[in-house]
């Protein structure tokens, strides 16, 4: 069953029932300013960081679901009867509703007794603001005399303290209003220089920025007094719950169409110009008034849209396929890569899953992230590798997150998780294969943000390297710590206390448990840091790291192999995990994916052995699960997988960011029938047709999909925020379609399905747009190329001759 369509041509997708099963949402914005909008107009927006500043208050886990957001009323003042055209929150049965979830903007609207009205959500690129651009059409054939009301609830900015310490913040709110603008100012008077602002094009019948008042005693957001009385009450908001609502009156003939704006916006005054007069406690609002101004015009804001839309047409251009698939097609053109530049900005912090008050940005999953970022804004993806190399300690290991907005280590979670360093290599890797910009390397980069500990970023690579060779266990392989990337497998942490943190509570010393994960990942790494050592002309270094993970590999040979698969690990009493010996868990899917992707057993058949028993044990229909049997209980030396209820997240869940490692893994050992279904059994637009099941958003991965023993097999959970999203785009993209780029050059090695005739790409690499077409002139995966008519040996493209910016790869595969 779909809730919905896509519409390729507009990149849309078109939601046309307003009670999707989940909230189907978007992000706004994509450099400072954000928001999150559901189909029905729900969520919030945030400056930079969505836990401390976050500019709009929302209720996760509410009833319904999704609650709170950017709510328009309309009121037939004749009638004397209001309604939504997002449907929630009045929920009327409004006419041809339709949301358009785009490429950062989002179209809702409806029509209600003849009134037709829709609104565009977007947010201008390079601007701190958010637009609402609502046209109202009468389509009766009488005058109708409207009122039209908009409602946003400002959080206190940090949205953790906003949600817990209500002693203080209901005596702390104030606002100002002026010629029209809601000026929210909590906070102001003393130590922020930032306030938010509801600005409206037209002019007001009245406003309201006390909540109880716009609401009324014992109502709620479904059914305000002021929008029920048709009057705004004017309310000035102390203490309490400073909202924003304008009040507008319309007058529309019978065809007539109005457009009303209303722009949300953050701005922040020099801390010695914050007040006008400089010695009042008024706002000094001479920097933003003009801001104001230039989007109360709608031919600016029209403006704004039409440079938003050539931004997203510019970043979706860098890479372009066509290939047999239109499931392919879809996400890798529109909503794989949109999706990768979400994951980008928000990392885990802030989704409808994600509070934004829990998690920061995560080190290995920003690192993990630019796999399928790096493409689109190289100069934000070289800051971010800086950003998150700053937070690297001295040791080489890495606090877990970071905050964006101060940018320093995550004092609360801490470090030693012991893959966290690699993840720095993968992802400087990427960035130096993707740009050429070796200059990266000799950045000077503070370790812990310490001044005066600033060394080239390429040292901080070695110390990553180094820090798993200091910390091998009783095998040889890399000690875990806390956890590796299965944040939920913690051996060093038995917890037995509710409410302990199973990543945190560490009690065990750390010295037994090792992780055959983390020895993949050293692998993978390891050679990369190889070439880019080789790269810098330090050949010894190079032949010594090729020594280490030459080692490595044979150490997993020797105690991480369990005969038919890999293990997965050893507990702290050094039993094994992941192994045919255990009771449950006895095989999982990272290493399987991980070890073949980094080449480990390519030569000798042991990853065909793995990837089978990935094929009998782990599959499904629905994707491959990370582990079988699973726990059907509690086990203390486990940790936090086995507290799951079998089939959900990391206790057998399909966790579908590791099912792209077995896409790639398939790739390696040259199975691209085997790589192309795995891929298609999770991709969500092929999912559409099974809205019903799936439930989530049938355009964005998900992070988990309930395994198969669980009782809702099949059903998406936790979409938009997860490494699901770079890994696909990646697996797809530069493995199975085979355009990869490398240190020296464009890299060609598809690995497409036997059935599929060939397939096109247009792709932008290092301002060079290479047209590739891959015809199939037999069943294998030999490539030749021919390029600009010329067959070359190999294959990797060079690059051509200076000012050449177009190139044409002729590849024949079979
Ligand atoms: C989740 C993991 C997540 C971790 C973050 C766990 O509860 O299951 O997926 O990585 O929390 O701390
Ligand atoms: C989600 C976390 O964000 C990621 O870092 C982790 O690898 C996976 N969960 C698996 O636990």
């Amino acid at each position: 069953m779909q809730f919905g369509h896509f519409d390729d041509e507009k990149r849309e997708y078109v939601i046309t029932q307003p009670d999707t099963p989940l909230p189907w949402i978007n992000y706004l914005g994509c450099q400072a300013y954000f928001g999150l909008i559901s189909n029905t107009a729900g969520g919030y927006s945030f400056y930079r960081d969505a836990r401390l500043r976050r500019i709009t208050r929302y209720r996760y886990n509410n009833a319904p679901f999704d609650f709170g957001g950017r709510y328009l009323y309309l009121r037939d003042d004749d009638a004397g009867e209001f309604w939504s055209p997002s449907w929630q929150p009045t929920r009327h049965k409004v006419e041809n509703y339709s949301c358009r979830h785009g490429m950062g903007y989002t179209i809702i609207g409806s029509t209600y007794k003849g009134i037709e009205a829709h609104t565009r959500y977007f947010v201008p690129m390079d601007e701190n603001l958010e637009i609402w651009q609502l046209t109202v059409t009468n389509r009766r054939a009488t005058p109708a005399a409207l009122s039209v009301f908009s409602s946003v609830e400002f959080c206190l900015w940090d949205a953790q303290d906003d949600s817990t310490n209500f002693q203080r913040n209901f005596s702390i709110g104030q606002v100002e209003i002026d010629d029209g603008v809601i000026y929210h100012k909590t906070e102001y008077r003393e130590r922020r220089d930032h306030f938010a602002y509801f600005a409206c094009s037209d002019e007001l019948a009245g406003f309201d920025t006390q909540r109880d008042v716009f609401l009324g005693p014992y109502r709620g957001w479904d059914n305000p007094a002021v929008v029920e009385r048709g009057a705004a009450a004017n309310s000035v908001a102390h203490g309490w719950a400073p909202i924003g609502s304008h009040h507008v009156r319309l007058a529309l003939q019978p065809g007539q169409s109005r457009q009303i704006i209303f722009i949300l916006g953050y701005h922040e005054n020099p801390k010695d110009q914050k007040f006008d007069p400089p010695d009042s406690q008024i706002v000094n609002k001479k920097t933003v008034k003009p801001v104001i101004a230039r989007y109360r015009d709608s031919a600016n804001v029209d403006a704004a849209f039409e440079a938003l839309r050539a931004y997203w047409e510019g970043l979706l251009g860098i890479c372009h396929v066509e290939t047999p698939d239109p499931h392919t097609d879809r996400m890798v053109n529109i909503w794989n890569a949109y999706q990768c530049m979400a994951t980008f900005n928000m990392s885990r912090s802030a989704s409808f899953y994600e509070s934004g008050i829990g998690r920061g940005l995560g080190f290995r999953d920003s690192n993990q992230d630019l796999l399928g970022f790096v493409q689109m804004v190289p100069s934000r993806a070289r800051e971010r590798i800086l950003d998150l190399a700053a937070t690297q300690l001295p040791s080489g290991g890495a606090y877990h997150q970071y905050q964006p907005l101060t940018k320093r280590g995550n004092n609360d979670v801490g470090g030693n998780f012991n893959d966290d360093p690699h993840w720095l290599i993968v992802g400087v890797a990427a960035y130096l294969k993707e740009t050429g910009d070796w200059s990266i390397l000799d950045e000077p980069v503070p370790y812990d943000n310490q001044p005066g500990s600033e060394q080239p970023l390429y040292e901080h690579l070695q110390r990553s390297f180094h820090y798993t060779l200091e910390r091998l266990g009783p095998h040889g392989l890399p000690l875990i710590g806390r956890a590796d990337w299965n944040d939920c497998l913690n051996l060093n942490c038995f917890s037995d206390t509710p409410g302990q943190s199973f990543q945190t509570t560490t009690n065990k010393e750390g010295k037994v448990a090792e992780s055959v994960f983390i020895a993949g990942l050293f692998v993978l790494a390891g050679e990369e840091l190889a070439a880019i050592a080789r790269h810098r002309g330090l050949e010894e270094e190079a032949t010594s790291y090729l020594a280490q993970t030459a080692k490595m590999e044979s150490t997993v040979r020797e105690h991480g192999w369990d005969g038919e698969w890999f293990l997965r690990a050893y507990d702290a009493f050094g039993h094994k995990v992941g192994s045919k010996e255990c009771e449950e868990g006895k095989i999982f899917i990272e290493t399987q994916g991980f070890c073949v992707l980094a080449g480990i057993g390519l030569k000798d058949g042991w990853a065909r052995l793995a990837l089978d028993s990935v094929r009998k044990h782990l599959a499904t229909e629905h994707g491959i699960v990370l582990q079988q049997p699973a726990y059907s209980r509690y086990y203390l030396n486990l940790g936090e997988i086995s507290s799951y209820p079998p089939g959900y997240k990391e206790n057998a869940g399909i966790f579908c960011h590791n099912n792209p490692w077995v896409i790639i893994a398939e790739t390696r050992v040259g199975n691209g029938d085997a790589a192309h279904d795995y891929y298609r059994r999770i991709n969500p637009s092929a999912r559409e047709a099974i809205g019903e099941v799936h439930r989530c958003e049938p355009y964005v991965y998900p992070q988990m999909i309930a395994g198969r023993d669980a009782p809702t097999f099949g059903e998406a959970k936790n979409s938009w925020l997860t490494g699901t999203a770079a890994w696909n785009y990646y697996a797809i993209t530069q493995w199975i379609l085979g355009i990869r780029p490398a240190y020296d050059g464009l890299e060609i090695e598809p690995v497409i399905p036997k059935n599929w005739a060939g397939f096109k790409v247009t792709r932008l690499f290092r301002g060079v747009t290479y047209r590739i077409e891959a015809r199939r002139v037999g069943e294998g995966n030999a490539v030749a190329l021919v390029v600009d008519g010329v067959p070359i040996a190999g294959k990797t493209v060079p690059p051509p001759a200076p000012g050449r910016t177009e190139v044409a790869v002729k590849v024949s595969l079979g």
